[in-house]
């Protein structure tokens, strides 16, 4: 369900996708997780240009979760369409899968490179993942890429993609995530995020802990979090030039290295 008092956040969110969508910012442009490198390039081969272009990922969420034909997939937060083509062609033409995302711009873009390969077994569907336009006990494999850290709400994206998820589903997605705490740093965890544009990659980003806990509490089981890679010193000084310049050298070593992406995986039993 939407809780209104998050609103301003995922207006800040939409239009910067919006901007991604429009204006097909080459990657890096904006600051975000750039996804094009991400991939490589037999991997997308028949995927329309556009698609690369708007990718803004920071995995490869399609490559871990195993997909077999004729499974139906779910991508929250589906932007260009990049994961979706590719789900599409492992799945083949006996299954199905659906984008979600709450950009119409987003949306249409996906939509036009759908129509350029003549995609016959996707759909883009405009709503919001913690209010999925997808009905219950529908879905086989959730996957998402660089998603679940730009919504306010998490509790509720997991709840939906429990809802949408068959029994014996499973979850395989990519995230930035936090691996370990925040609050025995000079700066404080609030200072930190309060510094970050939500539609950025960190401000929004759950600790590899919560991550386990909220997916957990709406039911999930074999909830692992497997860290791919840790921020660089220059990934986040691209983040948070402002905090870090009030750090000593040693503090900042410390938090890159608490910064990263991973794979999560989870199943419904
Ligand atoms: C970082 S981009 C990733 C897009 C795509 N997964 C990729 O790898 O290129 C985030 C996308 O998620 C969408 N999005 C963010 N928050 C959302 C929400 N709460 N509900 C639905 N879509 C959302 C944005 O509109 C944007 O298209």
């Amino acid at each position: 369900m939407r809780n209104p008092q998050f609103e301003p956040i995922h207006l800040t969110v939409k239009e910067t996708y919006r901007q991604v969508a429009l204006n097909q910012e080459s990657c890096c442009s904006i600051s975000d997780c750039c996804g094009s490198m991400l991939y490589d390039a037999g991997a997308l081969q028949g995927i329309p240009v556009d698609a690369v272009q708007a990718s803004r990922g920071c995995g490869n969420p399609q490559a871990i979760a195993a997909l077999m034909p004729g499974e139906v997939v779910l991508d929250l937060g589906s932007g260009g369409g990049i994961d979706v083509f590719m789900a599409a062609q492992q799945v083949g033409e006996t299954g199905y899968v659906y984008g979600v995302d709450m950009t119409e711009e987003m949306i249409a873009l996906a939509r036009r490179n759908a129509e350029l390969i003549g995609a016959t077994n996707v759909a883009f569907r405009h709503g919001m993942i913690e209010q999925l336009p997808i009905d219950s006990h529908h879905v086989d494999v959730i996957i998402s890429n660089c998603v679940i850290k730009l919504t306010p709400d998490k509790s509720a994206a997991f709840a939906e993609a429990f809802r949408v998820l068959r029994t014996g589903g499973r979850l395989a997605i990519s995230d930035v995530v936090i691996d370990g705490v925040l609050h025995d740093l000079p700066v404080s965890e609030a200072e930190i995020r309060a510094s970050l544009n939500w539609a950025g990659c960190v401000a929004g980003a759950l600790t590899t802990t919560e991550l386990v806990r909220l997916l957990s509490d709406v039911g999930f089981v074999d909830v692992r979090v497997e860290m791919q890679s840790h921020y660089t010193v220059g990934d986040l000084y691209g983040q948070m030039p402002a905090t870090l310049a009030n750090l000593d050298a040693a503090t900042v070593r410390e938090l890159v290295g608490r910064f990263g992406s991973a794979n999560i995986h989870a199943r419904k039993l």
